[in-house]
């Protein structure tokens, strides 16, 4: 996955609040209560909101096209998180591998600071592997910088709830990266599954971030 985790930290409420992805009044005591965050697919133009939370999350800094391409080509595989008025509070953008229908990629994570720990990463992940749209995927897939313990925490949280092994290995190397681009650690590989069953899907649009149990459905 595209990660940075050594990037300096544009993520406070008052940078995420100047660069309009956080409204006034908000602030690590004004996380929104989880009933009123809100799961969907994103949209078209969303795109614009998903590359700033992107930027100032300190993930790689993509091409805003790559984003309005996700939102478009990707939309059944991604996920948006909306707060109260519609902030966008967080998401997911995911592909089915060309080559192994039955593995979902994870392309990024991002969760605006204010709604961090609050269980909503781990929300929009459960939400995907219980879309229609990605029944018979039984792996994820990511990588992860060494040292991005909150995306490591993630990802192992993840499989713990869908009963789910992780693997991890070399991914892409550091070297594969070009010279010249901003420095590049090596990508770590997590492959999670195979994931247990999942009940019916969650009505479309909906789903709130509280913490999902502890275990997957049987
Ligand atoms: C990684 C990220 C998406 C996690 O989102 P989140 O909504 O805070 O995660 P959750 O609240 O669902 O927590 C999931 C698990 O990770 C743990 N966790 C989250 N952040 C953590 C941190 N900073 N340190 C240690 N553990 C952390 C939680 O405790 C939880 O584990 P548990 O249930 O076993 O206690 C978020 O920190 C983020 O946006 N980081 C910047 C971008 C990034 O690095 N993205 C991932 C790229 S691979």
């Amino acid at each position: 996955m595209s990660t940075a985790g050594v990037r300096p930290d544009r993520t406070t409420p008052d940078v995420l609040r100047a660069r309009g992805s956080l409204p006034a009044g908000r602030g690590p005591a004004g996380t929104p209560p989880a009933a009123d965050v809100v799961l969907a697919e994103p949209a078209v133009g969303d795109a614009a909101g998903l590359w700033r939370l992107a930027r100032d999350v300190g993930l790689d800094e993509n091409s805003a096209y790559s984003y309005l391409m996700f939102c478009r080509d990707f939309a059944a595989t991604s996920v948006v998180a909306r707060g109260p008025a519609g902030v966008l509070l967080g998401f997911v953008t995911g592909y089915r591998r060309p080559d192994a229908a039955d593995t979902l990629f994870v392309w990024q994570v991002g969760v605006a600071p204010p709604a961090r720990r609050t269980g909503l990463g781990a929300r929009m992940l459960d939400h995907l592997r219980r879309r229609p749209a990605l029944a018979g995927v039984r792996f994820v897939e990511a990588t992860v910088t060494p040292g991005n313990v909150a995306s490591d925490r993630l990802f192992r949280r993840f499989g713990a709830d869908a009963g789910a092994a992780v693997a991890c290995r070399l991914g892409f190397a550091a070297s594969m990266f070009p010279d010249g681009s901003p420095s590049h650690a090596d990508e770590i590989l997590y492959r999670i599954g195979p994931l247990q069953r999942t009940v019916a899907a969650p009505a479309a649009g909906a789903g709130c971030c509280s913490r999902p149990p502890r275990r997957s459905d049987p």
